[in-house]
């Protein structure tokens, strides 16, 4: 058995980690970390758990690397870097879930999180934990940084209408809803019931945080620097995130070839769905799993791609890709424990 602990088990993506893990066959989970609800059981702090876990939370400390194979960081950004170096010097091997070693240009993320890196040597060494395209990197890596949930959907959109060169990567507008529960468990004015409910709203534009995460993958699919338009915005649902991405087509491509192309690109991944000609990308079927189901459109009249790709932003944006990241660092199957169908309705 693997042994694995989550270091912030209390936030939404540590829970939903937990969702899965319980009924992982390969992995036994060790210790859950928590901050302000240290001490406490998990399953009075989640108690959808109750009856899967007794763990009393303890607080995150170098030894939680000693005592345990994987170690999954669900912690806010910024709060991981602190503890990465000893945390693996424990010799733990770690899926950190916070952004802080997705970029690798130490500059970058300065200005994009407004602090120095702390351990920019690591941001060399650690994989970008996308399966679709770093499949082969993870699989030995000691440190991967499992992807924002709005550049899994922009990325797996784009990815094959850049790599070919088919699509102008210049001109990539990615336009974003995401669920509520993409903000996390901690309270905050926007989120709260009020001003979320019944109500659409854009916010980060120009300047979230994910726009450099989703150009530096684009850039290395298209071999040089790309800016994109990246516009993000509120729902007011739980979870789901649907991208629509609009990209300029270098030659004239009908739907039809788009969509062979696409099913091409993606034919031997088990967690990406090319949906047929005609249907687009919908949230409500790929809730609660690791799918990321995308649908391709051509307007021949502006020789413009529009793909919409929809995934569960807890799920394969975060907890759910984790697990398949973990799968592959640890040479198990892929898909272990993460190929049950989405809940609907
Ligand atoms: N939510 C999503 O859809 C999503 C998607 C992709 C990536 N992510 C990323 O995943 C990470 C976790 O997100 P989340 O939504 O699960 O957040 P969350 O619900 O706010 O949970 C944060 C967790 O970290 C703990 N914590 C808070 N501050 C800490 C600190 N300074 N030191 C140690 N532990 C601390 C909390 O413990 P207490 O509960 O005890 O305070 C809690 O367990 C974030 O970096 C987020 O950006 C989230």
């Amino acid at each position: 058995m693997n042994r694995v602990s989550i270091a912030g088990a209390t936030g939404y993506t540590g829970i939903e980690l937990l969702r899965l893990l319980v009924r992982h066959p390969s992995v036994r989970i060790v210790s859950l970390t928590a901050e302000s609800h240290v001490g406490r059981n998990i399953a009075e702090v989640a108690p959808s758990l109750a009856g899967y876990l007794d763990h009393t939370l303890v607080p995150l400390d170098a030894s939680i690397g000693q005592d345990c194979d994987i170690l999954f960081l669900a912690l806010p950004h910024t709060a991981s870097m602190a503890h990465v170096p000893e945390l693996l010097q424990g010799g733990c091997r770690i899926v950190d879930l916070s952004a802080d070693y997705r970029l690798h240009d130490s500059q970058v993320y300065g200005e994009w999180y407004k602090t120095e890196h702390q351990n920019p040597e690591l941001l060399k060494e650690s994989v970008y934990g996308l399966p679709e395209l770093h499949r082969s990197s993870i699989g030995s890596a000691r440190l991967v940084a499992n992807p924002g949930c709005y550049p899994t959907g922009v990325i797996l959109a784009a990815a094959p209408l850049i790599q070919t060169g088919w699509g102008d990567a210049d001109s990539i507008v990615a336009d974003c809803k995401s669920g509520v529960s993409g903000a996390g468990r901690k309270l905050s004015q926007t989120t709260q019931f009020c001003e979320a409910n019944e109500g659409v709203s854009a916010y980060g534009l120009a300047e979230h945080r994910h726009a450099p995460e989703i150009e530096q993958e684009i850039s290395r699919l298209a071999a040089r620097d790309i800016t994109i338009t990246f516009s993000p915005h509120l729902m007011p649902m739980t979870r789901g995130l649907l991208s629509t991405v609009y990209v300029n087509l270098k030659q004239e491509i009908d739907r039809d070839r788009l969509h062979e192309h696409y099913e091409a690109f993606y034919e031997k991944e088990p967690f990406v769905r090319v949906l047929p000609p005609g249907r687009f990308a919908n949230t409500h079927f790929v809730a609660g799993s690791n799918f990321c189901d995308i649908g391709v459109q051509v307007d021949t009249r502006n020789r413009r791609a529009i793909i919409t790709s929809a995934i569960d932003n807890l799920m394969k944006g975060a907890s759910s890709q984790a697990v398949q990241n973990m799968n592959l660092m640890l040479g198990l199957e892929e898909t272990v424990g993460l190929d049950t169908p989405p809940v609907f309705p």
